[in-house]
């Protein structure tokens, strides 16, 4: 998923696969062991970012969902 993210900005990252739009912690995972992974960007561009929860490397795609 390609989206445009703001150097410094604060993201939390959703690890549940529950979020509304798969990327972003919306608070769905509230009773579940899972929690949100903060991070944040040093550049001002656009990311490719996991949705399939695969990647070994969090938050970014790492081509897992295509193995
Ligand atoms: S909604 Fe998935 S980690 Fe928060």
């Amino acid at each position: 998923m390609a989206i445009k993210l703001e150097a410094g900005k604060k993201y939390y990252y959703c690890t549940c696969g529950k979020s509304n739009d798969g990327v972003f912690c919306n608070g769905a995972h509230k009773g579940t062991t899972f929690t949100s992974k903060e991070f944040t960007v040093n550049e001002t561009k656009e990311y490719s970012l996991c949705g399939c929860k695969k990647t070994l490397n969090i938050p970014f795609c790492d081509g897992s969902h295509t193995k």
